[in-house]
């Protein structure tokens, strides 16, 4: 079998009127908008408007959106106790996964309480679901988590530091931006095959975040941190990561399977990077990260992917390193409830075939004859 029927690579897997991703003159655009107009004169807010409602916000719509989205911060009694209850050692990943199946069975997909409510209550909810077990569990404190922050990323950096930066807002607003939607990536696949069963609208979202948090696709925004971090110096990185690619091993926060020579979404975060890097005074990371670059490019014809320069945007803005796979969540709940709302619309099951490769027909021999 080759390689590519073993990843779907180039396999078109369903039509979709959500997102267009590495074609050519439409690199990346969320229902026709350009990720560069996007990022550069948006809001998260206006993006997730976008990919749910199909249309960008008027002036009153926008205002609309966010107060509802702001009025829906405080945590349920149930979801705190599971909050509470969660080992420290969790992943934050599996406390997001973990809290979208518990809200599930509290707040049950209804006609009233249908998809769109589901997802504004999400996307509420798990920034205060994350500062919350996080404080609980790290701090000792039980935080209120209805904060009157005017936007998501502004009520994240308030849970998690008590202040808002206006540099790292602008740097959580625009990365949650560039990490609401791509297509028919991994975890949005998950998502649109478990929404084609017809289950509720939490399963595939739950599924979902499972499947981000492998370093392969979301997670991998740790793991660059960590190969950041190991160097200090430009020249231990450019030696390292020669060894580390003499070694065969992957360098996460490089390579894609869409895009081939360039991310687009990585430019932003790049250059994001380097503001807050500016603004730290800092002469370590952000260089040991653009020469780690520049060794991928000469070495493998390999570019960063949104999830390089990304991991040193969320460490410049006093993130802990593993929450930064949860903040795409924040962002991508977004699109993949768009998803599940397209796949639902017109549904059929997803159900492809495998070439079978295991033994022929065999003789079924009783337990007690078996050698
Ligand atoms: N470091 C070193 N070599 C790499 C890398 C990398 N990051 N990415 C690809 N390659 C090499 C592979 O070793 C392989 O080489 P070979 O043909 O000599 O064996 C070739 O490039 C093709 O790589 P595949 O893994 O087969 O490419 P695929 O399209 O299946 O995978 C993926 C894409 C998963 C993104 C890959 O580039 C990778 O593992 N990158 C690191 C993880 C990462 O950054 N993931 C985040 C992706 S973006 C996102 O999810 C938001």
């Amino acid at each position: 079998m080759s390689d590519n029927i073993k990843g779907l690579q180039g396999i078109t897997a369903g039509q979709t009127a959500i997102c267009t991703v590495g074609e050519d003159g439409k690199s990346l655009h969320y229902r026709g908008y350009s990720i560069t107009d996007l990022a550069n004169k948006g809001s998260f807010e206006e993006v997730a408007y976008l990919l749910l409602y199909k249309k960008l916000p008027t002036q009153q719509e926008l205002d609309a959106f966010k107060k509802r989205l702001a009025a829906d911060r405080a945590l349920p009694k149930h979801l705190i106790n599971v909050l509470e209850l969660l080992p420290k050692e969790s992943h934050p990943m599996d406390v997001l996964r973990s809290g979208c199946s518990v809200l599930g069975s509290f707040e049950p997909e209804t006609d009233e309480h249908d998809g769109y409510a589901i997802t504004e209550r999400l996307l509420s909810l798990f920034p205060s679901m994350l500062c919350y077990w996080y404080h609980y569990h790290f701090d000792g404190k039980k935080i209120n988590t209805q904060t009157d922050a005017p936007d998501i990323a502004a009520h994240f950096l308030q849970l998690l530091h008590g202040v808002v930066d206006p540099l790292h807002h602008k740097a959580i607003n625009t990365s949650l931006m560039l990490y609401a939607e791509h297509g028919f990536n991994a975890s949005t696949f998950t998502a649109r095959v478990c929404a084609a069963t017809l289950p509720d609208f939490y399963a595939p979202i739950t599924a979902a975040i499972g499947t981000l948090s492998g370093p392969l696709h979301g997670g991998a925004n740790e793991h660059a941190y960590d190969l950041i971090s190991l160097y200090a110096n430009t020249k231990d990185a450019e030696e390292g990561v020669k060894q580390k690619l003499a070694d065969k091993e992957k360098i996460m926060g490089f390579g894609h399977r869409v895009y081939k020579t360039h991310d687009p979404r990585s430019d932003f975060a790049k250059i994001l990077s380097q503001q807050l890097a500016d603004e730290r005074g800092d002469a370590t990371m952000y260089p040991v990260a653009e020469r780690i670059e520049q060794v991928m490019w000469d070495e493998k014809k390999l570019f960063p992917n949104v999830d390089f320069y990304t991991a040193c945007v969320y460490h410049f803005c006093g993130i802990p390193k593993t929450l930064f796979t949860p903040l795409f969540v924040f962002a991508r709940t977004a699109g993949w409830a768009a998803h599940i709302m397209e796949q639902r619309a017109d549904n059929r099951l997803i159900r492809p075939d495998a070439d079978y490769i295991g033994p022929g027909a065999l003789d079924y021999v009783g337990i007690a004859d078996r050698g």
